[in-house]
């Protein structure tokens, strides 16, 4: 049975979610301030990883906030900051994830959600989304105390969802995370929905791009029946 691994942050949910609380803060730097927050928040992960540091998503979240803070020079109190934090908490889910993932259940794929968050976190935001019941469990890295793309994620993941790297795929709209499950073995759709954004330049390809949620089922089935 093919199994779908879905990231979350930047897949099912929409991480910019959080522009609208920042602008009525700090109004035009609002969507600077998103971006480097996001990017900060995945450095602090990839180094806390290879350095074999772990604390969890939460906190790299925490840390990347006052970095942007810092180096934004953002006169933003703790209380605001605390509310930010909550804000991030109830991110909103991409306009495509339901149906996508009903098309997929639907063609009876087993899907799972494969996450650096925190469960309790990754829990609260499929449940708020309503998409929680898509999914047969939620997988954090933390269990392993790790992070993507360390390849001993997608193991763990293999190993907790029972199945072959050749039966599974990881969905995800962050290119490092579809090189690091193909390079692990697995097979990789890129959820390419912004046509401005760039895949890495390595020598590693996805296995297939969908633009939509919505094209997810039948280009996996289709991938599937030409490999058969
Ligand atoms: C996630 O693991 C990579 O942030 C992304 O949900």
């Amino acid at each position: 049975m093919t199994t779908l691994a879905f990231d979350v942050y930047g897949t099912l949910i929409d991480t910019a979610g959080v522009i609208s609380a920042l602008r009525t803060k700090i109004g035009a730097q609002a969507g600077a301030a998103s971006d480097l927050w996001r990017s900060k928040q995945l450095e602090y992960s990839f180094r806390r990883g290879l350095m074999q540091n772990y604390s969890d998503f939460a906190v790299c979240t925490r840390q990347a906030l006052e970095y942007v803070c810092n180096s934004m020079n953002l006169p933003l109190s703790h209380d605001e900051r605390e509310e930010l934090l909550a804000s991030y908490r109830g991110l909103p889910a991409f306009a495509d994830v339901t149906s996508g993932l009903e098309a997929c259940r639907a063609s009876g794929m087993k899907l799972y959600a494969l996450s650096n968050g925190r469960p309790d976190d990754v829990h609260g935001l499929l449940e708020q989304a309503g998409i929680r019941d898509f999914f047969e469990d939620v997988v954090s890295t933390g269990e392993i105390s790790s992070f993507k793309p360390n390849p001993g994620v997608y193991a763990h993941f293999l190993r907790r969802a029972d199945c072959a790297g050749s039966e599974a795929w990881l969905i995800s709209g962050n290119p490092f995370d579809v090189i690091g499950a193909i390079s692990a073995g697995m097979r990789s759709a890129w959820v390419q929905r912004n046509p401005a954004s760039i895949f890495d330049p390595w020598e590693i390809e996805p296995t297939l791009t969908v633009t939509s949620l919505l094209q997810l089922s039948t280009a996996v089935q289709n991938r599937e029946n030409c490999s058969a």
